[in-house]
C-alpha cells in the first residue's frame, strides 16, 4: 500500500508540474525526456539484484527455471498445490494424507445449476476453482467441451505461461489454433506475472490494455497497481467473434448493469439461446476485479486502496531478514494474522474470520436461494411455451426477464468469495435478480 500511495503522490506531483508550466508552452526546458515504457511494464517494481534474466520467453515458462534465484516464491507457488478447505472457500478437500484430493463437484452440490446452465457446456461439468497449480491439468480434464477438435487454444488463454510465449510466436492467430496444438506442460507461473529478462511484475495479456483503454473505472485508478496481474484472468470475459481473442466486456463500465448493458451491443460467444426457455442467456465468469473494486457500492477495503495482493500475498520475511510476499494464492482467512490483523488487530483471529464468515453466509444463503427460484423459473417459463400457454409478446417479455435475472444472479454466483469482495453490491444485485424472478412468476403463475 505505502508503494501505492508513493506512486499517487509521484503522479500527482508531475501532473502539478505539468499544468504550472501551462501558461509558458514555448519556453525551452532541459529537462530530461521521460523514458519511454515499455508496453506492459508496471511502473512501481525494480529489477531483481542478481538475476542474469532468461534468454528466452520459452526459458522463462518453466517455472521451475526460477527457483534458484528466488526460492522463496518458488516455494509458496509450489504450496498452491495444497488443498485449504475453509467454511465457504478454498480449493476443495484432502482426507488425509494418501489419499485421493476431492474435487468439489458444483452439479452435485447446487442441483439447479444444470437447470440454470441448460444447453451451455457448463452444465456438463463444473467443480470448484483450486490453486494455481491445478490450472493446465483441470483445463485438460474438463468435461465441457470434451471432443478437443471443438476446443480453441482460446480456453488456455489464463491457464498457462506458455500462452506468454505462443502470444509471442503468432500473434493474435494463437487464440484459434487447435488446443491440441498448443497444450503443453506449464501451468500458470512466473512467467504470466513477471518479465523474463529483470523479473519485474509485468501483465502479460494485452487483452487487459484494451479492456483499460476504455477507462471506464469510477473508484480506482489502476495504473501501476500489482493486482493488474491478477485482472488478466479474475475478471469476466468473453471471446472475440472472430478471433476468439478474451475480451473484458468493460466498454460501458465495469458494474454489472455496465457490463449488461456491452452484452446487449453485440451478441458474445458465451451467450447461448436457453435450453428450456429460449432467452438468450450469458455465462458471466468469475468477475474477483471488478466486484472488489466497482460497482453501485464500493466496498470499504477497496477504498482504504487495498489491492489483491495486499490480502491473498501478504509480506513475509525469510530466516535472513529478507522481505518477500507469499506467492500461495489462497483463501486469506487461512493467514489472516498476516493479511487482515495489522488492521483488525482489536478484533483478533477468530473474530475476524467470524465476523467475515458471518458476511459470507448471508450471501452464500441468498445466492442459493435465487438460484433455485431461477430455476423454478425457468421450469414454469418452459411448461408454458411447451403449452402454447403464452402468448408471443407475453412470452418474449418472460424472456428479457429471465436474461437479465440470470445475468444478475450468475455475476455474484460465480464471484469467487461468497461476497467478502464487496458485500453491499453482492446484496444489491442479487436483490435485484429476485426482484425480476418475482415479477417473471407473475406472469407465468
Ligand atoms: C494467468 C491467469 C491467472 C492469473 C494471472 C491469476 N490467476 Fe488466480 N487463478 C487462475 C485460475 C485458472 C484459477 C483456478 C485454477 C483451477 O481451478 O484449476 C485460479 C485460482 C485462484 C485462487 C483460488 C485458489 C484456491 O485454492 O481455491 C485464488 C485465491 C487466486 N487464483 C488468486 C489470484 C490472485 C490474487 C492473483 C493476482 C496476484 C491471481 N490469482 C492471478 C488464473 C490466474
Ligand atoms: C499471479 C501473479 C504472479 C505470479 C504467478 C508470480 N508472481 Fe511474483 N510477484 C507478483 C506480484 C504482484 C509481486 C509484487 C508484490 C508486492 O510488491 O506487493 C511479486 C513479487 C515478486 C518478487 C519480488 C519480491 C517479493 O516477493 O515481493 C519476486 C522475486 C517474485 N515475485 C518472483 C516470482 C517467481 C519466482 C514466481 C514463480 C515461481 C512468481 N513470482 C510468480 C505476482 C506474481
Ligand atoms: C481485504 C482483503 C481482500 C482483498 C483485498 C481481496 N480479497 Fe479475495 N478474498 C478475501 C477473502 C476473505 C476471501 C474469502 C475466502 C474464503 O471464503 O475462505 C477471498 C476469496 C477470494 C477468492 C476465492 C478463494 C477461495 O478460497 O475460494 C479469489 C479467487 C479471490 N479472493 C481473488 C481476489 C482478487 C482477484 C482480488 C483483487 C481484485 C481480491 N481477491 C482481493 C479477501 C480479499
Ligand atoms: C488496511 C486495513 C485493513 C485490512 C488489511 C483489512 N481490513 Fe477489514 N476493514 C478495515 C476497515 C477500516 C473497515 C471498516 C471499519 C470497521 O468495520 O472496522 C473494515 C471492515 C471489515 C469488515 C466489516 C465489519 C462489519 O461488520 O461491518 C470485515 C468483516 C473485515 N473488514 C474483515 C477483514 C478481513 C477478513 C481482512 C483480511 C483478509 C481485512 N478485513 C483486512 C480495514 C482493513
Amino acid at each position: 500500500m505505502k508503494k501505492v500511495i508513493l506512486f499517487s503522490v509521484t503522479v500527482c506531483m508531475t501532473l502539478f508540474l505539468i499544468f504550472s508550466c501551462g501558461g509558458d508552452a514555448d519556453r525551452e526546458t532541459d529537462a530530461p525526456e521521460p523514458a519511454p515504457e515499455k508496453k506492459g511494464e508496471i511502473a512501481e517494481t525494480e529489477a531483481a539484484d542478481g538475476f542474469p534474466g532468461f534468454e528466452t520467453l520459452a526459458e522463462a515458462a518453466d517455472s521451475e527455471a526460477w527457483a534458484e534465484y528466488f526460492p522463496n516464491e518458488f516455494e509458496y507457488w509450489e504450496a498452491t498445490e495444497e488443498m485449504r478447505m475453509t467454511t465457504y472457500g478454498g480449493g476443495g478437500r484432502r482426507e488425509a494424507e494418501g489419499m485421493d484430493i476431492e474435487k468439489m463437484d458444483y452439479l452435485e452440490m447446487y442441483p439447479f445449476l444444470k437447470i440454470n446452465y441448460a444447453g451451455f457446456p457448463f452444465s456438463k461439468g463444473y467443480y470448484r476453482s483450486r490453486g494455481h497449480i491445478y490450472a493446465l491439468t483441470d483445463v485438460i480434464d474438463t468435461e465441457r467441451i470434451p471432443d478437443w477438435d471443438q476446443r480453441p487454444a482460446a480456453c488456455m488463454s489464463c491457464k498457462s505461461t506458455d500462452v506468454v510465449v505462443l502470444i509471442d510466436k503468432h500473434s493474435d492467430d494463437f487464440f484459434g489454433m487447435p488446443f491440441a496444438e498448443v497444450v503443453g506442460k506449464n501451468t500458470v507461473g512466473c512467467l504470466d506475472c513477471h518479465d523474463h529478462r529483470d523479473a519485474s511484475v509485468k501483465v502479460q495479456r494485452e487483452w487487459l490494455f484494451e479492456a483499460l483503454a476504455h477507462e471506464s473505472f469510477r473508484n480506482i485508478k489502476p495504473e501501476g497497481r500489482n493486482d493488474l496481474t491478477c485482472a488478466q484472468c479474475h475478471v469476466n470475459y468473453y471471446f472475440h467473434e472472430e478471433t476468439r481473442k478474451p475480451v473484458l466486456p468493460w466498454s460501458t463500465g465495469l458494474s454489472v448493469e455496465d457490463q449488461l448493458e456491452d452484452y446487449s451491443a453485440a451478441r458474445r460467444s458465451d451467450e447461448w439461446e436457453h435450453e428450456i426457455t429460449g432467452a438468450l442467456v450469458a455465462k458471466i465468469q468469475h468477475p474477483e476485479y471488478e466486484l472488489f473494486h466497482e460497482g453501485k457500492n464500493i466496498n470499504i477495503h477497496s477504498r482504504l486502496g487495498l489491492g489483491c495482493t495486499d490480502c491473498h500475498m501478504p509480506e513475509k520475511t525469510d530466516a535472513e531478514g529478507h522481505t518477500y510476499n507469499a506467492h500461495t494464492w489462497t483463501s486469506p482467512l487461512v493467514h489472516v494474522e498476516e493479511s487482515c490483523l495489522r488492521c483488525h488487530g482489536s478484533w483478533g483471529e477468530e473474530a475476524t474470520i467470524k465476523k467475515a464468515e458471518s458476511i459470507q453466509g448471508k450471501v452464500y444463503a441468498k445466492q442459493n436461494r435465487i438460484g433455485a427460484e431461477l430455476a423454478e423459473f425457468i421450469l414454469a417459463l418452459g411448461e408454458k411455451k411447451k403449452n402454447g400457454a403464452i402468448p408471443e409478446d407475453e412470452l418474449e417479455k418472460a424472456r428479457k426477464i429471465h436474461r437479465e435475472a440470470q445475468f444478475y444472479w450468475d455475476f455474484i454466483w460465480v464471484e469467487n468469495s461468497n461476497g467478502f469482495h464487496n458485500w453491499q453490491e453482492a446484496h444489491r444485485v442479487l436483490d435485484n435478480a429476485e426482484a425480476l424472478i418475482k415479477e417473471g412468476m407473475e406472469m407465468v403463475k
